[in-house]
């Protein structure tokens, strides 16, 4: 099997990591392997902000946890990196763009060695005034729409095996 199939189904979302922060390089690497994923019409829609900071990927945290009815939960199960996926809303394919880099992403971490897991809940995140404000301290202008939360870290288990697949879900026609 080629190297980027075995990566296609080995990959697993991890929900348990170590403290230990990622190496800049590392995040650098699976932030452009999203930035290089296919897009509609080649628009590039989406944008990364990338997280590192405690205090901001807490509240990123804590603010999902609320939105999500699980108060006080940590629900990033202690990554330290958050990278969030927007995508600018006036591009029609752009939580489609936006998915297809948060999956690059997800494979470009395991391909280094990394955990990761999607995290929901990005849109509701980032129709909050305090993180629309946050865009815009950025630099960020116009209107853009959260697709997803990638974490990212040291997993603290070994992965579990991948469920089953569901069967029945692909139909031929030759
Ligand atoms: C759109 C999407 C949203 C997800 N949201 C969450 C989430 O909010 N919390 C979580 O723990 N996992 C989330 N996941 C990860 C899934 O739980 C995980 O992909 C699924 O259990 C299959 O496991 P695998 O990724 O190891 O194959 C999400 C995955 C996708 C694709």
């Amino acid at each position: 099997m080629n190297e980027v199939m075995k990566a296609l189904l080995e990959r697993r979302s991890c929900k348990k990591y170590k403290a230990d922060p990622v190496p800049q390089e590392l995040i650098e690497q699976v932030i452009e392997a999203g930035l290089y994923a296919a897009s509609g019409m080649g628009k590039q829609s989406p944008i990364v902000v990338a997280v590192t900071d405690k205090k901001l990927r807490d509240r990123l945290s804590e603010v999902n946890a609320e939105i999500r009815g699980n108060a006080g939960q940590d629900m990033f199960y202690g990554a330290p990196a958050v990278l969030v996926v927007l995508a600018d809303k006036s591009v029609p394919t752009a939580v489609y763009d936006g998915s297809v880099a948060i999956e690059n992403m997800l494979l470009a971490a395991h391909s280094l060695g990394l955990g990761s897991c999607w995290i929901h809940r990005a849109k509701q995140t980032f129709e909050l005034d305090e993180f629309k404000a946050l865009l815009k301290d950025l630099g960020v202008e116009g209107e853009y729409e959260g697709v997803g939360n990638c974490i990212l870290g040291w997993a603290a288990e070994p992965a579990k095996p991948a469920a089953p697949r569901r069967e029945g879900r692909v139909y031929w026609v030759k």
